[in-house]
């Protein structure tokens, strides 16, 4: 809460920063808890098969909705009430109304998520939540909109950093989003051309929200962690506008051979590989950054999470381009593959970036030591493990066998009767990754319960930044 007129406000609150994070933290333990049902159940069709709320229509879109808002945009407003006010050096524009916003988020949340359960959704993917959810959600949203860039605009700072920009550009274009993806396909262009709009939702979604706001964070984190600034400002900006400018072109891509006109699927063709030219600019930068520093990495467990996540993003982002050129398109297309590719985005780099950021932050936050580091060291070999060599690898390798059994004179059965060890192996991965992050959760509330006091040097420097315990 703001403190009486006349005191000065602590430029962060840790109590915001940790009401959130504990939220996120649920938001991983709930969906990814269904997730492993999920995952079950293409190993074992009729796995709790007749319970109503747990069919396979119902959980996958809790799955998705629970990891993109319970999870990731969760966890982004924690780190950003952290973030923001020591980018900007003033605290948030309003703190009681952070706290509303708290309550608003969460209940959009529950309405939302409960009503998916419940079977009550549109058609509209990563859009699911019933209107009245949506509605409360987006006030939310907006609240959120208004304090943390309104403490940017604020700022006594002349220059923005290029975090800053970034967090500007997922804000503006996501409330903008949002309103077209669940007003546009429904009421105003329902068929083909809702289709393809719902395509650049799903496309601006992940692109220009999940992607400026995780790109930021990086930008903030890579040089806190490493002590050095960032290589090029001036790369950092052009990657920057022509994400802003190229990105919103290629969404059609979402809907490759769908009954979309034919020349707007050729079109994101090359509006679609030209990103690889952005993306290349932005890990350049940070590749560029870590130059010389890489022996830290090992050391230093939130570097470890961004650098692994780094790699990840690299992976996503040549991933992504490649496979958008129709020869590859007519291979993976509705396989695996696509599955294997959205986690390793989502998953792959943008969990592991909130990671990073949590591992840094909670110390500061809760003025407490890592309750425990073996712990620590567990969760991330048990994630790393489980995606890459239980899930992430089997999954690609899946998509190509179903692509060419496709293509191939087999029964499509004969392509089910395949991919079972494959969805087999994601279960196990699915149980290392969900082991992983609930041990990573409880060694944070560990950490504020009974974690010993943090070194002098962290609190100081907490003490300095003005960060209230
Ligand atoms: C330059 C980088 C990228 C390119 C060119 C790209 C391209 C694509 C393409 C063409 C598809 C559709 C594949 C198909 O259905 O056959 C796809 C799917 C997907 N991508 Fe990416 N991608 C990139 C980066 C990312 C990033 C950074 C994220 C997450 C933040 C992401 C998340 C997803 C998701 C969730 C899907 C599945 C969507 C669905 O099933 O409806 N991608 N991507
Ligand atoms: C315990 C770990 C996880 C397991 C076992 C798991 C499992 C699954 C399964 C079985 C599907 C449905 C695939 C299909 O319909 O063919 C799915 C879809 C999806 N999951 Fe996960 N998941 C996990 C973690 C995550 C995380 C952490 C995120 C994001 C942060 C995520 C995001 C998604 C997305 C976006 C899709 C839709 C992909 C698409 O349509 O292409 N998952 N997941």
């Amino acid at each position: 809460m703001n403190p009486p007129a006349g005191e000065p406000r602590p430029v962060v609150s840790g109590a915001l920063v940790r009401a959130h994070a504990y939220v996120a933290f649920l938001g991983f333990v709930i969906p990814l808890g269904f997730a492993l049902i999920l995952a079950a159940k293409f190993v074992w069709p009729d796995f709790l098969g007749s319970v109503p709320w747990l069919q396979f229509g119902r959980i996958r879109v809790f799955h998705t909705n629970g990891v993109i808002y319970g999870w990731l945009s969760t966890a982004f407003l924690s780190i950003l009430y952290y973030v923001i006010p020591k980018l900007a050096g003033r605290p948030l524009l309003s703190e009681r109304l952070a706290w509303w916003t708290f309550w608003v988020w969460n209940l959009g949340l529950v309405l939302g998520l409960g009503a998916i359960l419940a079977g009550q959704m549109q058609g509209i993917e990563y859009a699911e939540f019933p209107p009245l959810a949506d509605v409360v959600f987006a006030a939310g949203f907006v609240m959120a909109l208004v304090n943390l860039l309104g403490t940017i605009f604020a700022s006594p700072e002349k220059q923005l950093y290029v975090s800053s920009w970034y967090f500007i550009l997922g804000f503006a274009f996501t409330a903008l989003n949002y309103v077209m993806a669940n007003i546009v396909p429904t009421f105003l262009a329902p068929g083909a051309a809702g289709a393809a709009i719902t395509g650049l939702w799903i496309h601006n979604a992940v692109g220009l929200w999940i992607t400026p706001i995780g790109v930021g964070l990086v930008y903030f984190f890579l040089p806190v962690l490493l002590k050095r600034p960032i290589y090029s400002h001036a790369l950092s900006l052009v990657g920057f506008w022509t994400l802003s400018f190229f990105y919103p072109l290629g969404g059609a891509h979402h809907f490759f051979f769908s009954p979309i006109p034919w020349w707007l699927q050729v079109l994101a063709v090359p509006l679609t590989v030209v990103l690889f030219a952005v993306v290349a600019t932005v890990i350049y930068n940070w590749l560029a950054t870590l130059k010389g520093e890489w022996k830290q990495v090992p050391g230093n467990m939130a570097l470890r999470y961004l650098a692994t996540g780094i790699i990840a993003y690299f992976a996503t982002c040549t991933q992504g381009p490649f496979h958008t050129f129709f020869s590859v398109q007519k291979v993976i297309h509705f396989t695996d593959w696509v599955v294997a590719h959205a986690h390793l985005a989502l998953l792959g780099a943008f969990t592991y970036f909130n990671l990073a950021a949590f591992t840094y932050i909670w110390p500061r936050v809760t003025g407490k030591e890592f309750y425990s580091k073996k712990l620590a060291e567990s969760a991330y070999w048990m994630v790393t493990i489980g995606f890459y060599v239980f899930y992430f690898l089997p999954l690609t390798a899946l998509g190509l066998v179903e692509g060419y059994l496709w293509m191939s004179p087999a029964p499509f059965a004969e392509s089910v009767i395949q991919a079972i060890p494959f969805w087999f192996s994601r279960l196990i991965g699915g149980v290392l990754i969900y082991g992983g992050l609930c041990a990573f959760a409880y060694n944070c509330w560990m950490t504020h319960r009974a974690g010993a006091r943090a070194p002098a040097a962290v609190l100081e420097e907490a003490e300095a930044a003005g960060v209230a315990i």
